[in-house]
């Protein structure tokens, strides 16, 4: 009996979470289904699209490094939203076409919405990759904040400030992360700083108003530096693992057609991911 599947491709694989996040949801809702890693290398990438076009039971892919954007000509149409940020981290069979999605972009806009947040916040982006960008496009999404960026070396992260709208179109030093005279605060750090618990965002929240909100998306460890400097303060947080989270479920709907089961904030998934 064929079964339907979906799969996460990269090269290295082993390391992705993604198998964890979808097959418990596949369990709880009882669905027929399966999801795997597939180790995919650059120049097996046309041909490992070029079956999978053929294979009914298929019902897309995660895309993780280093075919983000490598995968983009390969596909039939683009979302918008993944032409925007300029990479792919979703693929999915839509009547015949292979359509490339950025679902990165709902893992930040989501947390993001479920916090109230006025308009004309300022949103503080912090980098200048991939993980930037779909920051800068997620932000806009969930709100109508004013976006800044900040980057290590700026003008890496011009094109991303241009981009946002941001005064100038010119991205500022991490030395500039400070708040203006008053205003509301979303820092968003898109950047590895702070990964294994080094090297933390050169930033002091304590600079920030109380009701300034700190995400970060790196997720290991999952209370980076700044995450805890932020608690300490008092600040609400998003964690790196929200985005992996919310990245996921809208895959997961394109993938299996059912909204996956998210209660108690992800609870159980969030222990199995840190155990
Ligand atoms: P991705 O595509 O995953 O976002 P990337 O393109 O490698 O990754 O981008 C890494 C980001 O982390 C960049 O913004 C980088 O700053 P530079 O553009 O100046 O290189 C930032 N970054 C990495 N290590 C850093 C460090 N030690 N200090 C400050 N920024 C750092």
């Amino acid at each position: 009996m064929s079964i339907p599947y979906a799969e996460v491709i990269g090269d290295p694989i082993i390391q992705s979470k993604s198998p964890v996040i979808h097959g418990l949801w596949l369990r709880k809702l009882g669905l027929t289904g399966d999801y795997r890693h597939a180790h995919v290398r650059a120049q097996d990438l046309a041909d490992y699209i070029a079956q999978r076009r053929k294979d009914p039971d298929w019902r897309g892919c995660n895309v993780t490094m280093p075919h983000k954007q490598a995968i983009m000509p390969l596909l039939d149409r683009l979302d918008p939203l993944a032409g925007q940020v300029g990479a792919v981290n979703t693929v999915v069979p839509v009547d015949g076409q292979l359509v490339g999605f950025n679902t990165d972009v709902d893992g930040v806009a989501e947390p993001l919405r479920k916090l109230a947040i006025v308009d004309g916040a300022h949103a503080y982006v912090i980098g200048a990759g991939g993980a930037a960008r779909a920051g800068v496009v997620g932000v806009a999404k969930a709100g109508r904040f004013v976006v800044d960026v900040f980057n290590r070396t700026p003008e890496k992260a011009d094109p991303l400030a241009v981009m946002a709208g941001a005064p100038g179109g010119k991205a500022r030093l991490l030395a500039d992360l400070l708040p203006l005279s008053g205003g509301h605060y979303i820092i968003l750090n898109a950047t590895s700083m702070g990964m294994g618990g080094q090297n933390p965002v050169p930033i002091d929240l304590a600079a920030f108003p109380a009701d300034t909100i700190v995400f970060d998306m790196v997720y290991a460890p999952l209370e980076t530096p700044l995450l805890a400097q932020a608690r300490a303060q008092g600040l609400r947080t998003i964690d790196g693992l929200s985005m992996l989270i919310g990245q996921g479920a809208t895959a997961f709907q394109r993938f299996f057609g059912a909204p996956p089961p998210r209660e108690d904030d992800d609870a159980e998934l969030r222990a199995l991911l840190t155990a």
